[in-house]
This record gives C-alpha cells, structure tokens and sequence, in this order.
C-alpha cells in the first residue's frame, strides 16, 4: 500500500481535494490520508466543505490557524514536519496556493518525501500577491506537477522543468461541481432571499479589502450596481473585519439592493453561481467555475493566473472604474458565451490517480 497524505487547509482547497480523495480510496494500492492544518477554522469555512463535499474528519488537524505569512507559514511547517516524522508518507499531494500548500511541500521535500502538485503551473507574474510565492515555490519542489490548461505547462517549461514531470489532467474543481451536480441544482434557500435575477458578488483579496479607500470606493460601487441588479454578497471574514475597521458597515447595510449574508458552504454557494446573472469577484477558482458554467465574471485584479477563463471563457478583468459599464454591458446581454477548456470535464481525478499510479510503477 501507498501511503498519501492529502493537504487541506483553507476554503478553496476542500473542493480540490475531495475528487482525489474519494478517487484514491476507491483503488486496491492506495491509503489517503486528510491532513487539514487549520489554516481556515471558522465552521463556515471548512467543516461545512468537508460535509458537502463527503470527506469527514480529517485523519490529523494540525490547528494551525491565522496569523501574518511567516506565523502561518511556520506554524505549518512545524506541525506537519511532525506528522511526517511519525507518519512517513509516501507521498504528499498539495493543492492550490495557499500559505499552507507551500508550507507542506516545503516541509515534505526536507524529509525527502515525494510530492505532487494538485493545480500546478499557473502564473500571475505579480509578485505582490503571496499566492504567486507559494505557486512558484511548491511547483520548484515538486516531483509531480498536475497541470490544468496548457499556459500551466508553458510556464512551467519557461521555468526549466523537465516535461517528464509535468502531467496535464484538467481541472478537479469540475469533479467537484460535477460530482455534486444533484444537490447544487436542486438546492433551496430557506433563510436566504434569493432575487429572480441577481448579481453575486465575492471579494477578500487583501489588494482589494485592505486598504480603506479602495474599499469605499468598491462599496460605493457596488451600491450603485445594486440599483440596477440586486446583487447577493458572501461575506468572507477578512472582509467582514475590514468592513468593521473601516466604519463601512453601516454604508453597505443600508443599500437595499445588496443582500449581505456569512460564507455560504460549497452548495448553496454553487446553487448562486449557476443561476447568477453575472458574478463579481476577486477569487481564483470562481473565475474558472463561471466558465465551466458560462455565466459572466467580472474579476477585480489587474491580472490572472487563470488566463484561459478570459480567452476562452466569460471572465473579464475589471477595475473600480469601469466595473458599471462592464455590469451595463452584461444586462444588455451583450457578453461572449465562452466554452470550457479541454480536460475540464469532470474526470480530472481519474487521470491524477492514472498518472500517480504510473510514477509509482516508474
Ligand atoms: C487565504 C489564501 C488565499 C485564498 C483565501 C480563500 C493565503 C496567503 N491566502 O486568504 O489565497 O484565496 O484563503 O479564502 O494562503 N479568518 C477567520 N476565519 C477563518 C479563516 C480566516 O476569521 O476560518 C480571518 C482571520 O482574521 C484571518 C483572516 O481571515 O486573519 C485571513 O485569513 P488567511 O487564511 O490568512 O487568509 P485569507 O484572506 O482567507
């Protein structure tokens, strides 16, 4: 038997993690192992994910939690390394680019343990975004790189890694939509009022939410868009604290179009995503999610590691200033429909564990 550890940590990860999960525990030759470090902690931001997504406790919690990147960072590696020391793996499989994906693989190749990078290869080339660290450095350690689209693999070819490590399997948050398909498109919001036709709208990227007067000035936006759609705002707990730092709550609870609520788990909040008339975001994955599902997405940055959601998909890069238009353009119903990339087909699982098992046999 192999032994794999698979690394959880934070929100965007449970939905990567759990079609490997379920995948590998189902072959005759592999032992999965959940390893959550606790980075994300509140119940809303985890446990709710692991439920929906059917993956129960985790084998080992590591408790880790928040604090500045070199606390967090530490913190991880110091916590897994004894993991490792009484578990040895035979191999790690991190996942996305959080603090604690970089952590672990840091951790794990000092051990000389072999890892795999769940969602390797994709670059933003801005420097100032923690995550562009932790991909380049977990994607520099690893022995295995799961690409989804080929930009992932250009880069990572720019980079000097050998093809031979580069396996292109497609997008496993699919596998989870997919996998979950039922439940997403027949849930019902009780407690949630839920417009015909609605914007939704995500936002917790620290470029976006940590300064005061960038943050005005989005609220202020987005309550003149509320005029226009009403538009349903999960709020992430970065942003709720900046929100109340920065004296802005009471400004966003008075616009009457913005429905405000807590983070919402992983399918109520694709139940959102589908019937969306647009979405409005800062996050990674859910520009790649409204171009599985062809729904437009207007994502606050000034770049993506994910360019092929805006040359193939309906994601478009916006900023504070021209966000109106661009929601104006959408309700005109003038926006391209886009089409899902090759491999993003909900069998991404599936060849992961064709291609761990092939490394395996060497
Ligand atoms: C992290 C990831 C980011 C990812 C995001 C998704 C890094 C560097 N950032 O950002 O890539 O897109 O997760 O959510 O790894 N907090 C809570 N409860 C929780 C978790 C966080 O209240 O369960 C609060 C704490 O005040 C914490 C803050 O949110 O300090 C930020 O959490 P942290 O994990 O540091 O970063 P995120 O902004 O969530």
């Amino acid at each position: 038997m192999v032994t794999v550890h698979l690394i959880a940590a934070a929100r965007p990860n449970f939905m990567k993690v759990a079609p490997l999960y379920h995948a590998l525990k189902k072959t005759d030759w592999c032992h999965p192992l959940l390893v959550h470090t606790g980075q994300h902690y509140d119940a809303n931001m985890s446990d709710t994910f692991l439920q929906d997504l059917g993956i129960g406790n985790p084998d080992f919690h590591l408790g880790v939690g928040s604090g500045s990147h070199a606390e967090q960072t530490g913190g991880v590696m110091m916590a897994y390394e004894k993991v490792c020391l009484q578990d040895r793996p035979d191999w790690v499989i991190v996942v996305g680019d959080v603090n604690s994906t970089m952590a672990c693989a840091i951790t794990a190749k000092k051990l000389c343990l072999n890892v795999a990078h769940l969602e390797a290869g994709l670059r933003s080339r801005d420097w100032s975004m923690p995550e562009e660290i932790n991909r380049v450095v977990t994607d520099t350690l690893s022995d295995l790189l799961w690409t989804p689209s080929p930009d992932a693999d250009d880069n990572l070819k720019h980079e000097g890694i050998p093809q031979s490590k580069i396996h292109r399997i497609g997008n496993i948050m699919i596998d989870s939509y997919e996998m979950l398909r039922k439940k997403i498109e027949d849930y019902h919001f009780d407690s949630l009022p839920v417009p015909k036709n609605f914007g939704l709208v995500t936002l917790h990227r620290p470029v976006n939410v940590d300064n005061p007067v960038s943050l005005k000035t989005l609220v202020n936006v987005l309550k003149e868009i509320s005029v226009k759609i009403p538009l349903i705002f999960p709020i992430h707990p970065r942003t709720q604290s900046r929100l109340q730092s920065f004296a802005l709550q009471q400004s966003i609870e008075e616009a009457r179009g913005l429905i405000l609520t807590q983070p919402l788990s992983y399918i109520p909040f694709m139940g959102l995503v589908r019937r969306a008339r647009l979405v409005i975001t800062d996050s990674g994955g859910i520009q790649e999610e409204t171009t599985y599902l062809g729904i437009p997405c207007l994502t606050l940055r000034e770049n993506t590691e994910r360019p092929i959601t805006v040359t193939q998909g309906t994601n478009q890069l916006a900023t504070p200033e021209n966000l109106v238009s661009l929601v104006e353009r959408i309700l005109a119903g003038n926006w391209r429909k886009g089409r899902p990339p090759e491999l993003w087909d909900g069998h991404t699982a599936a060849r992961a564990v064709q291609s761990l098992a092939q490394v395996i046999d060497g």
